[in-house]
């Protein structure tokens, strides 16, 4: 039976990856021996773990000697306070667009100042506001996309202030000029691999500017200089993570993925919109191609538009409590057809009424 998952995170990753990542719990590339039970030292971690990291720049287009790849611990929510840690010496600047941003400023104000340039809070962050850097800051942190309202940001500021982003829900996703961003971090759980790991791709000329005395694990030069290996890697998610990038790379890279990845969101933000018994929470310039976010017009259809939604295999649609509604994350691993199934559900209910 064909599940349709639209979960936030976790989410689903292509079933390949998951057929490939089980044979290698009991049984590594026919070694005998379990992922789970091998050195992080042996040759064939070490060998995971380089794959790992050079795909993640490859498929950005960042190889060469400008960037370094981590694999580091502690989910996204590790970065927020990591970046601060190391590069706010005394003022950053950010750009509140959600739940997720708000943490990073909480946190990054523990080390140092904190300009918050545009904030959308008092819409409930249905858009992406206007802003404009103005004075040197020690970095420009915001988030690419905001998972929980279903926004995503079109362009980043041409500026010389380093760009520090969160990409937890769009990396490798749509294509960018990835080499705008001095500093970017993506916990693995939506479009990369299983919860545990966190990808951190960091400019070079940054590790040389990190503030003194920063503890060992939070400090990004030290796990540059020991190859993302100063402590036990989570082996699992980055083995899982490589064999999702292996995978993405196979299907073209991210130019071909994006291709499916609107087409995806295209069909279902048109029937939002021409659907009466739906509407958007977010302003159409700024809807996110990953996490739609919508709501039914009456909700006396709730209980019958859920009936369907489970009567037709589809999992995970609640939207998150801060927004209500309905959220479907389309990540890469999503194929067309289960958006078509959701669409189709949508539109029954409008035939039905
Ligand atoms: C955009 C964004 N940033 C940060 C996080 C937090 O990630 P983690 O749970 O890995 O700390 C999430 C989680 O969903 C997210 O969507």
């Amino acid at each position: 039976m064909k599940i349709h998952n639209f979960c936030a995170g976790p989410s689903i990753l292509p079933n390949e990856v998951f057929n490939q990542a089980s044979r290698a719990v009991k049984d590594l590339d026919e070694s005998g021996l379990s992922l789970l039970e091998i050195s992080h030292r042996s040759h064939a971690f070490v060998n995971i773990m380089d794959e790992a990291r050079d795909l993640a720049l490859e498929l950005l287009n960042l190889s060469g000697s400008n960037y370094t790849s981590l694999f580091l611990q502690g989910g996204a929510s590790s970065q927020f306070l990591m970046t601060a840690y190391n590069f706010l010496k005394n003022e950053a600047a950010f750009l509140n667009t959600g739940t997720w941003s708000k943490k990073a400023i909480k946190e990054a104000k523990l080390f140092g100042k904190v300009d918050v340039l545009g904030s959308s809070e008092d819409k409930n962050f249905n858009h992406i506001p206007d802003f404009t850097i103005s004075k040197a800051y020690d970095y420009f942190h915001c988030t690419s996309n905001n998972t929980i309202f279903g926004t995503q940001m079109n362009t980043f500021p041409d500026t010389e202030i380093p760009i520090f982003c969160d990409m937890s829900s769009d990396i490798f996703s749509r294509q960018l000029d990835f080499s705008k961003f001095d500093l970017i971090y993506a916990g693995a759980q939506k479009n990369l691999g299983p919860a545990g790991a966190t990808l951190v791709l960091i400019k070079n000329d940054l590790l040389d500017n990190i503030k003194s005395n920063v503890p060992s694990m939070m400090n990004y030069k030290v796990h540059a200089d020991k190859s993302s290996m100063f402590n036990t890697p989570p082996v699992f998610s980055i083995y899982v993570s490589m064999l999702n990038m292996r995978w993405l790379k196979s299907m073209g890279g991210i130019n071909e993925i994006e291709k499916n990845n609107r087409k995806k969101a295209e069909i279902l933000y048109s029937e939002i919109d021409l659907n009466p018994l739906f509407k958007g929470h977010s302003e159409i310039k700024d809807r996110s191609i990953m996490n739609a976010t919508f709501n039914l017009t009456d909700d006396s259809f709730k209980q019958t538009f859920e009936s369907m939604l489970s009567e037709a295999n589809i999992e995970a649609l609640a939207g998150h409590r801060s927004v209500g509604g309905y959220r479907a994350s389309m990540y890469n691993a999503m194929s067309l057809d289960s958006v078509k199934v959701l669409v189709e559900v949508m539109s029954e209910l409008e035939s039905k009424i």
